[in-house]
């Protein structure tokens, strides 16, 4: 299945997996490499000594033996003290993709352009897009109402088209409530180049949470997910269960 993505990033399908903090981890990668899609990770994940850049050499080796890719997400804030020792391992170690989230992307891209990496950047308005565009991102990643985590305040059929009438030459991937082929070929119809997909992949055998979680994704539905600015300042897509009620709604 190609896609200006695809054929930018050399994947064979449209698909990244989406960084996770404290889910995303090794074997999930090496599957969405063995598959074909883009698994990407946060730096953040691995914190201590030597641990980021060892994981990124073994990616490089089964990358290499493999049709999908793989990438990292970088908290581009002053507020992440990790950012620079981070964001030097993966250009060091040549990393292929990146997603940046928050902050301005500036270093980030202009690091991964010296060696033809691609940089697409997690945006929820237009305000944002227009600066990352102007900082020569390779790609959009729409981040729209229901995400896991972190959303935005737009639904996709909005977000998608007003990015593609603003910025018709950049890439916009959707991220946020996917999970089924039908919801590809909707973000797709919508004028996407791909998909993202996070909490679907937090239920997934390699996924190294606890049963209970993975079972709450499975028999949640829409009308177990409430949003509270009350966890991290902004607002944020959750599921509804008694310690969430406790703590942050
Ligand atoms: C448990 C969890 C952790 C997340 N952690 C991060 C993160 O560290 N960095 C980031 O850019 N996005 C993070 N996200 C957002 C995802 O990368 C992605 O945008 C989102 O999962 C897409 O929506 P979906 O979960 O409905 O598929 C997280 C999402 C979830 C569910």
């Amino acid at each position: 299945m190609k896609t200006n993505f695809t054929e930018q990033t050399g994947i064979a399908y449209p698909i990244i997996m989406a960084p996770m903090f404290l889910v995303s981890n090794e074997a999930m990668m090496q599957s969405a490499i063995r598959t074909g899609i883009m698994g990407v990770f946060p730096t953040l994940n691995y914190r201590k000594e030597g641990e980021l850049d060892a994981l990124i050499k073994r990616l490089h080796q089964f990358k290499s033996e493999n049709q999908g890719s793989f990438g990292v997400n970088l908290i581009v804030q002053k507020t992440n003290p990790l950012y620079n020792r981070h964001l030097k391992i993966c250009v060091e170690n040549k990393v292929p993709f990146y997603i940046t989230s928050l902050g301005s992307p500036r270093e980030v891209i202009e690091a991964a352009h010296s060696y033809s990496a691609k940089v697409y950047c997690d945006v929820t308005n237009i305000g944002h897009a227009e600066k990352c565009a102007k900082l020569g991102c390779d790609g959009f990643i729409a981040v729209g109402q229901g995400a896991g985590g972190h959303a935005g305040p737009y639904a996709q059929t909005v977000l998608i088209p007003t990015l593609r009438k603003h910025f018709p030459s950049i890439p916009v991937i959707a991220a946020g409530g996917i999970a089924t082929g039908d919801g590809i070929a909707a973000m797709i119809a919508l004028g996407a180049t791909g998909v993202s997909i996070g909490t679907r992949y937090i239920a997934s055998t390699e996924a190294e949470v606890s049963d209970e979680y993975k079972n709450s994704i499975l028999n949640s539905g829409m009308d177990n997910i409430v949003m509270t600015e009350r966890l991290s300042g902004t607002p944020c897509n959750i599921i509804n269960t008694p310690y969430a009620k406790k703590n942050w709604l």
